[in-house]
Order: C-alpha cells, then structure tokens, then sequence
C-alpha cells in the first residue's frame, strides 16, 4: 500500500481546530488505504525553546490527541520523531543538498525570524524545512497530509528529492505529493478571518480542542462577520461566515450547500448558536477520550514503543540506501 506520513509539533498543551479539520481528520481518512504513518515532531517543537518538563508532557498530551481524534494504532504507526535517530542523521545529509538562499525563501522562516531578531533566530528555525524534508524522504512517503500552511514545506521537499535522484540515481527517493484538501486546508481566525487560526495567536480567535467547551462556544458567537446579514458561502468577500460554514461542516458532516439553503433567510445569530452547539457536541465527548487516554500512560508508551519499532525499520533501510549513495563509506 502506498504509504502516508505526517505530523504536528507538541508545541502546546492543546491542538486547535485548525489541527483539527485541516490536517487530523484527512489524517483518520486515509487509514484505509494507505500505509499510514503519524509522528510527533518534538524535534521540530525546540525550536520554540519549550521548557523541558512541559516538551515531554506536550508529546504524551498531542499522542492522546491523534487517538481521541480517531487515528487508530492498529491501523496507523504512531511514533515520537526523537525516538528515530534516522530523522536528525538523514537531516544532515539533506542540509547538504539545499541551498542556503532556497531556504531562507522560506515565508514561515522569514516571518517567525522577523518577529524573533537575528539574535533570537537559531539555526535550527533555519533548518527547520530540512528536517521536515528528513521525516518525509525517511519513509518513501508518496503523499504527505498538511494544511496549506505547509504547501511551501512541501515543495522544498520535492525540491530536495528531484535533486538527490538527478545526482546519486533516479531511485535514491520517492518524490513526494502534498495532499491538501482545498475546502478545509485553512481555518481561519474568528476574530481576524483573513488570518490562519494558528496555535500561536494569543487572542479570542483560536479554538482549543481541550479547552473549556463553554469558552469555545463563547468565541463562536462572538466571531467576526459583516454587515450583509445574508448566510452564503463566499470567502473573497464574507471570509468570517465563510470560515463558520466550513467549521460547520467539517464537524458535521453536512455540506455548505445545504448549511446555506438552511440558514437562508435566518439571521447570523441562529448560525453561530447552532455552530456553537455542534462545536459543544464535538469536544465533549472528545476531551472525555483524551482525558481516558491520558489515564492509561503505560497504554500509551506500548502504542509508541511499538510505532517507534516499526518506524525505525523503515527509517534504517532508506537511511543506509542514502549514506551508500552519497559515498559514505560502509561500517563493517
Ligand atoms: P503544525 O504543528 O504547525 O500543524 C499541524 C498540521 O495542522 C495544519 N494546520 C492547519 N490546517 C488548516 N487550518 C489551520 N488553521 C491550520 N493550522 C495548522 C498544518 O498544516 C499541519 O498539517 N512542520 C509541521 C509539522 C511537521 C510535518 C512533518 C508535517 C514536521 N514534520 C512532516 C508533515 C510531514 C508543522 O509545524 O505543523
């Protein structure tokens, strides 16, 4: 089977809702037909300098996450990036293969290092794309799920792969396919509807998945709109409505169309109270399963030993092909 790989950053105690519905549940639909692999990318996650006690609970709380949110281990291998060497080691070999100037085209490098300063930006935030380029290449991974966030992350990986097959053989790795699901690839904030919901945004416009319902439920209604008082799904122009339909139908399963026919001639108040509830509906029983997960934390050790068994026997075979392309020589 075709095989799949992705992750998300242990970055914070919860995921969001863009997580959620941008990345997690493509990631539980594909279970079925591809070799899937999910990873926490905790190396990814220090390049925000995480306190070390909060990086470790961080891991075990996004783990429970995936699980709560339906992704099944005996369907999908499930690991912590740091428990593979292979990713830090394939890394170097890759860094060696990008240019300098084509990765500080990076738009999220360029962005975060402008809020940080020279001074505060490491190398690793510089590095940051490579490493991901790694976790993918590591895998053989044809298609990658990812918000559009990531689309730029993904490109450079092509980038990377094309030029490894041109100079060390056609088969050295598999180039991979992001796979972005246009209708849900960008949720946006619900104060600042032009902007993405993202986990670093400090105000009302994000939504928690383990955060109190009553709280997200609060932030749903007070989500910006316009003026047009008319429910229809138009993003150029009605971004705020736009972005409450789409959550509306990623969390049940009802399409826009029939959100729009519904709430036709129904005032912006009867959407947002009704999305509210459904986003009720949705975290209360999904914090329940994270909370019965993180009861069990010798359950989920086993599912990450395991995950990390697997994955490094995969993650060992590409590594060796690679150091025997590139020249290095054998250990014996
Ligand atoms: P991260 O942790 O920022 O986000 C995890 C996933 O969620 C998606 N996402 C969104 N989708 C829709 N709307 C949003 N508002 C939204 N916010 C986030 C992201 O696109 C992502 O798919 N670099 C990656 C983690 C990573 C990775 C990898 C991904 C490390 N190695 C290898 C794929 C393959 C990141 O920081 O994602």
């Amino acid at each position: 089977r075709p095989r799949i790989l992705s992750g998300m950053q242990p970055t914070d105690d919860s995921l969001t809702l863009g997580n959620y519905i941008g990345a997690l549940t493509q990631w539980v639909a594909l279970q079925d037909s591809y070799d899937t692999l999910y990873m926490m990318a905790d190396l990814h996650a220090l390049t925000v300098n995480p306190e070390p006690a909060r990086l470790r609970e961080r891991t075990r709380r996004t783990l429970a996450q995936y699980l709560a949110g339906g992704v099944d281990p005996e369907r999908s291998t499930l690991f912590v990036q740091s428990h593979v060497p292979e990713h830090a080691e394939l890394a170097w070999i890759l860094s060696c293969q990008t240019g300098f100037g084509e990765a500080s085209r990076m738009t999220q490098f360029k962005d975060k290092a402008a809020k940080q300063g020279t001074d505060g930006t490491t190398v690793g935030l510089f590095t940051y794309p490579v490493l991901m380029a790694a976790d993918i290449l590591l895998y053989d991974a044809e298609r990658v799920p990812v918000g559009e966030d990531q689309r730029q992350h993904l490109e450079i990986t092509r980038d990377i792969a094309e030029r490894l097959n041109t100079r060390f053989g056609h088969d050295t790795v598999v180039v991979p396919e992001p796979h972005i699901v246009k209708a849900v690839a960008k949720i946006y904030d619900l104060q600042e509807p032009t902007s993405k919901m993202s986990k670093s945004a400090t105000g009302k416009g994000t939504i928690w998945l383990l955060d109190d319902p009553k709280v997200s439920a609060k932030r749903i209604k007070s989500a910006v709109t316009d003026d047009e008082a008319v429910v229809r799904y138009d993003p150029a122009t009605k971004p705020g409505v736009s972005n409450l339909l789409t959550i509306f139908s990623a969390l049940t399963g009802r399409t826009v169309a029939d959100l729009e026919t519904e709430y036709a001639d129904k005032q912006y108040g009867h959407l947002k109270v009704d999305l509210a509830e459904a986003v009720v509906e949705f975290l209360t029983p999904f914090q329940e399963r994270v909370d019965s997960y993180l009861s069990d934390p010798a359950e989920l050790d086993r599912v990450l030993a395991a995950g990390a068994q697997k994955a490094r026997e995969i993650a060992s075979t590409t590594l060796a092909r690679v150091y025997d392309r590139v020249g290095l020589l054998p250990a014996s």
